[in-house]
């Protein structure tokens, strides 16, 4: 079971630091967790987990160890710092800076050969599910990916992201069961997962963890969703 907060563009460094050094002292509970802050934050949070097993990951990664593609990062630059992996392909990236399956393949697999657990994205629009094209939007976002012993996806149906909106139990466990007869990977689930919602998402058979965004930026909601999926 896996808890990853991703922070998106939250927490400078400074309040990372802050964040992560109050997360060594918090009650967890038995699960996995990690948290995922902006590039600038990296150093900062890898500094003040250290010795813990909590692990840091990146937002996303480019395919080449280095060259000219200017606000790009690398794997061995995320490496080097300290860092255990990398969330790619969030549905952010896709919508708002045109990242396509091909790309989000590219990245998934050369991060994954350069040593970096990775975190790949998937899901649906609300207008493709009410088109009833959920299915199809998933196939196709998963057949550009190959299954890996470092690899875990996340189903984060955009319309449930930072909406309020969350799966339902039985949604997300449709879509998981989907995933997983597709590519046999841990999933996690992703889209307004809360204190009060982790327990009855996590607890369908394959859900493996969630992937939290505005609730993993508190530091009590955060350790109550790690607590509620470690029961
Ligand atoms: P929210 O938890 O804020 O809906 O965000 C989910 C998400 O995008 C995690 O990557």
């Amino acid at each position: 079971m896996l808890i990853a907060g991703n922070w998106k563009m939250f927490n400078g460094p400074r309040e990372a630091g802050v964040f992560c050094r109050a997360l060594r002292d918090a009650d967890l509970g038995d699960v996995d967790v990690a948290v995922c802050p902006p590039y600038v934050s990296l150093a900062e949070a890898v500094q003040a987990l250290a010795g813990t097993e909590i692990g840091v990951f990146a937002q996303n990664c480019h395919w080449e160890p280095e060259g000219a593609f200017t606000g790009e990062v690398s794997a061995p630059m995320l490496l080097e710092l300290g860092v255990y992996g990398t969330i790619v392909g969030h549905s952010e990236r896709r919508q708002f800076f045109g990242e396509t399956d091909e790309g989000v393949a590219r990245r998934v697999e050369s991060a994954l050969d350069q040593g970096l657990q990775v975190i790949a994205c998937v899901g649906e629009t609300e207008a493709e599910r009410e088109a009833g094209e959920t299915e199809t939007v998933l196939r196709r976002q998963l057949s550009v990916l190959n299954a890996d012993d470092n690899l875990v996806v996340a189903y984060e149906p955009v319309w449930a992201i930072g909406t309020g909106k969350t799966a339902t139990p039985e949604i997300a466990q449709e879509a998981h069961a989907l995933v997983k007869s597709l590519l046999d990977v841990p999933v996690l689930y992703g889209g307004s997962v809360r204190p009060e919602n982790a327990a009855e998402l996590v607890a369908q058979p394959d859900v493996d963890g969630a992937l939290v965004g505005g609730a993993s930026l508190d530091l009590e909601s955060f350790a109550a969703i790690c607590r509620a999926a470690s029961q």
